[in-house]
């Protein structure tokens, strides 16, 4: 695929396969995440690889803020809305945690996510390139409290940016966009 038809390809995934996500892909993206442009050098990202055992405890994280976001932990329908979401996060072929680690200086900080956040496209442009599908997410569970103590974080040295959901796409997703001249100003 060229450059452009890779950039218009890419979609946010939400339904995938049973397949696995094979780690040698897996390490492709990965690649192509480090290359991204950043400030100083500074290559502020840091990646969580999550494995059955992290999954299956974050599942359990996940489900309860989705339980949570519907109804009261008090009604009786939220065990039902909690194992349904400890399920489908289950069935999420590979998880991947993003990390910003953070400095001093707001400027350098900002920076830092800007060049995260290419790193985290570059990641999903090479997944697609693979026919893989990602879906970014910045969802409750990368603030929760009990996430940082799992993954041995301190909060004022760390942050995480992104929940990165992928495996193959097991439909096909359409996106649209505003033209170019919605959003150009061109100036004399
Ligand atoms: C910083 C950022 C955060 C996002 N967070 C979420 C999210 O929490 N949940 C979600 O479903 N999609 C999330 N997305 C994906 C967008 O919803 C998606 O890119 C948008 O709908 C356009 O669709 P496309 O990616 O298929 O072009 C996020 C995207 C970005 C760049």
């Amino acid at each position: 695929m060229s450059i452009a038809a890779v950039i218009k390809n890419r979609r946010t995934t939400y339904q995938f396969t049973n397949e696995k996500v094979p780690q040698e892909i897996l390490n492709q993206c990965l690649e192509a995440a480090i290359w991204a442009p950043n400030h100083k050098m500074r290559q502020p990202w840091l990646f969580w690889q999550l494995g059955e055992v992290s999954q299956a405890w974050l599942a359990q994280i996940y489900a309860e803020h989705r339980a949570s976001k519907k109804v009261s932990q008090q009604d009786p329908e939220w065990t039902c809305l909690y194992d349904k979401a400890v399920q489908k996060f289950q069935r999420i072929p590979q998880v991947i945690l993003v990390g910003q680690k953070l400095v001093e200086h707001p400027v350098d900080v900002m920076e830092d996510y800007a060049a995260c956040a290419c790193a985290i496209q570059n990641f999903q442009l090479m997944a697609t390139e693979c026919q893989l599908g990602v879906q970014w997410s910045t969802g409750p569970v990368i603030g929760d409290d009990r996430v940082y103590q799992y993954l041995n974080l301190d909060k004022t040295q760390t942050k995480l940016i992104a929940a990165l959901y992928m495996g193959f796409p097991d439909c096909e997703v359409t996106s649209v966009r505003k033209s170019v001249e919605a959003s150009l100003i061109q100036l004399d």
